[in-house]
């Protein structure tokens, strides 16, 4: 394995001892540090500063600039696999992400095509080998996509809604279709992850921001399915490293046996679910990845420091955890905020007590 300067972030996936319990957070770059709104002014556009390899690497290591962060994730959106199947996305300040041809017919999903990554997605796999350039093998960078159900909720509806009605009526009224939209995206999913993964990423995360929304059948019918579906199909390891996949379902607290069972090595936990029930019911098939309420962030940092604490003794001094929040960073915290935490996640469990 090429070593890197920081590892702990990978010897966590791995449950392994770490002198320091790793930490980054899911959004580390975005609104709320002054040099990302800076460069997206400049930029003009969210979607200039994904298609421009120099700004989307810029973005990267802006956070870990100003914080000793374990790992980096690539700047990018899980949406570009839809803009280059050809939906035309864009975002409205303050209004999210808007295909500007969302799926509205059999037609349009019978025409969808699996994009080709080192073609339609040439810029984020240029982001990939800039930003491991620059990164210079400090820390480990993490490549990422949305799950094929959240993908398809965003096409079909064309826009953030979050009351979902086109994905609920085409779920209930043709669901044979929803499987066809579904079965395009795994294979675009694991041809995407897998590019970025021979491109230079050191670990793999799938987004199901909005598993959460289905029932337990559906879930596994219409989500897990897929999850698993991409994970079967993602190259193990890259130049004799292996490459560990890390799944977080939105609101899937209730269905964490199912999801360590998908072949990933990490589970993403979010605020809702409790930590340490989390790990007693994985036991050690999986590390654990999570899980502050980020609303925290927004708090003093002596109530930061004693939720970090928390969260830590949550998890307890075991191999297998690594530090992050239950979702991302919100854009009216403030950057010192950050600081405080990430410090206090390696303080605190440096001198933690082994339970
Ligand atoms: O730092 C990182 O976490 C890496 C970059 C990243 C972004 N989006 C950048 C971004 C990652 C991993 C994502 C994933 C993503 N994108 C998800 C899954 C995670 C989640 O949030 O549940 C989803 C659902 C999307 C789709 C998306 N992108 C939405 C709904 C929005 C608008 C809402 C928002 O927060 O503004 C985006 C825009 C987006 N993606 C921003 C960033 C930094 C904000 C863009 C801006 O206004 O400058």
């Amino acid at each position: 394995m090429r070593a890197f300067k920081n590892d702990s972030f990978l010897r966590a996936i791995w449950r392994q001892p770490v002198v320091k319990t790793p930490v980054w957070m899911m959004r580390q770059a975005g609104r709320y540090l002054p040099e990302y709104r800076a460069l997206r002014q400049k930029a003009g556009s969210f979607m200039q500063l994904c298609k421009t390899p120099e700004l989307a690497s810029e973005i990267t290591l802006q956070p870990l600039a100003r914080f000793p962060l374990d790992a980096a994730i690539l700047f990018s959106d899980i949406l570009t696999i839809p803009d280059a199947m050809g939906l035309g996305l864009s975002f409205k300040e303050g209004e999210g992400p808007i295909f500007a041809h969302p799926l509205r017919s059999e037609h349009d999903i019978a025409r969808l095509r699996v994009p080709t990554p080192e073609v339609d997605l040439a810029y984020v796999l240029d982001a990939i080998r800039l930003t491991q350039k620059n990164l210079a093998r400090q820390v480990p960078l993490i490549g990422f996509c949305g799950s094929p159900w959240t993908l398809a909720t965003y096409m079909v509806e064309g826009c953030a809604n979050k009351s979902f009605p086109r994905i609920q009526a085409l779920r209930q009224g043709d669901p044979k279709l929803l499987h066809t939209l579904l079965d395009v995206l795994a294979k675009s999913v694991s041809a995407h992850l897998n590019a970025q993964i021979r491109a230079g990423v050191n670990a793999v995360m799938i987004f199901d921001t909005w598993g959460g929304m289905l029932n337990t059948a559906d879930y596994q019918i219409f989500s897990l399915y897929y999850v698993k579906q991409v994970i079967t199909h993602l190259l193990t390891q890259h130049e004799g490293s292996p490459i560990p996949v890390i799944l977080f379902t939105k609101g899937g607290g209730q269905w964490l046996e199912l999801m360590a069972a998908t072949g990933c090595h990490v589970l993403g936990i979010d605020c809702q679910t409790d930590l340490n029930d989390a790990r007693l019911r994985v036991g050690d098939k999986v590390a654990l990845q999570g899980n502050l309420d980020p609303a925290i962030l927004l708090e003093s940092p002596e109530r930061i420091r004693a939720a970090v604490a928390k969260t830590l003794s949550a998890f307890g001094k075991k191999p297998g955890h690594i530090f992050n929040l239950g979702h991302g960073v919100p854009q009216q915290v403030l950057p010192e905020h950050v600081a405080v935490l990430v410090d206090a996640v390696h303080e605190l469990s440096e001198k933690q007590i082994p339970l």
